[in-house]
């Protein structure tokens, strides 16, 4: 695959204000960690990424392919905190892949 082929660009959402984001597939190896790397943010992301913590909450939209699954502990923990919308989502358990492409990620948590 070339450089063009791994690029992917998403938008992020954080406080009202709106940027675009560009990576590469590899480049993080979860959506939190870029997230957390990008956007400077304390307190984000505590657990590491094992899917317990729910403090890498983001909520997505068009997000395609088999990232919009829920999947491991991303279900139960994020019922706990009372989220049952399909598309709120723990960014640790989103990797960085072109199921991203296009999508649009806020940061709620
Ligand atoms: S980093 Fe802890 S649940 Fe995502």
């Amino acid at each position: 695959m070339g450089i063009v082929e791994n690029n992917i660009q998403f938008t992020v959402v954080e406080d009202g204000s709106e940027q675009i984001i560009e990576t590469y597939i590899g480049e993080y190896r979860s959506l939190m960690a870029l997230l957390k790397d990008e956007l400077y943010l304390d307190s984000f992301g505590e657990c590491g990424g094992v899917g317990r913590c729910a403090t890498c909450i983001v909520k997505t939209s068009g997000i395609s392919g088999n990232s919009s699954i829920k999947d491991r502990n991303e279900p139960v923990t994020l019922s706990k905190m009372g989220y049952e919308e399909e598309n709120v989502r723990l960014s640790c358990q989103l990797m960085i892949t072109k199921d991203l492409e296009g999508s649009c990620i806020e940061i709620i948590g």
